[in-house]
């Protein structure tokens, strides 16, 4: 049982980056909640800001991993083609965002990627990441 994470763009600047919004936690803080939560399975953490690269990483989940667990950050509301790959390799997928899309600008309310993702978990802060992969590795194992 192998997890692909995916981050997108910015979610690198973690802690520094509109903390009202996001938090005061870092980026190093999320990726050790993710391997506390990843413990007994094999994981793998991806970060690009570039919509390309972030494509070319889950072409290559294809038959390698069993679940991915994406926040695509502002391609969510913009991205096709991360859509689109996500529907090619068809792999289960989990969308998570530490604030609540769904109250906050309209243009933030529309997801891409939801239109494949089986569950999006929006507004739990980091701790929606352990819940994505609760999920996956529930349905999975
Ligand atoms: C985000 C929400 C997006 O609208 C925003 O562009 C982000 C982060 C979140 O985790 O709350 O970069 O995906």
């Amino acid at each position: 049982m192998k997890l692909l994470i995916i981050n997108g763009p910015n979610l690198n600047l973690l802690g520094l980056r509109e903390p009202a919004i996001y938090g005061k936690e870092d980026y190093s803080t999320l990726c050790e909640m993710i391997k506390d939560a990843c413990k007994d399975i094999e994981y793998e953490i991806y970060q690009s800001n570039h919509e390309g690269d972030i494509v070319d990483k889950i072409q290559s989940a294809y038959k390698c991993f069993d679940g991915i667990v994406i926040n695509p950050a502002a391609y969510t509301h913009t991205s096709v083609a991360i859509l689109d790959a996500l529907k090619a390799v068809g792999i289960p997928t989990v969308e998570v965002h530490i604030s609540d899309i769904n109250t906050r600008e309209e243009f933030r309310k529309f997801s891409y990627v939801s239109l494949y993702a089986e569950k999006q978990i929006a507004g739990h802060g980091l701790k929606g990441y352990t819940e994505a992969i609760e999920y996956l590795k529930n349905k999975l194992m």
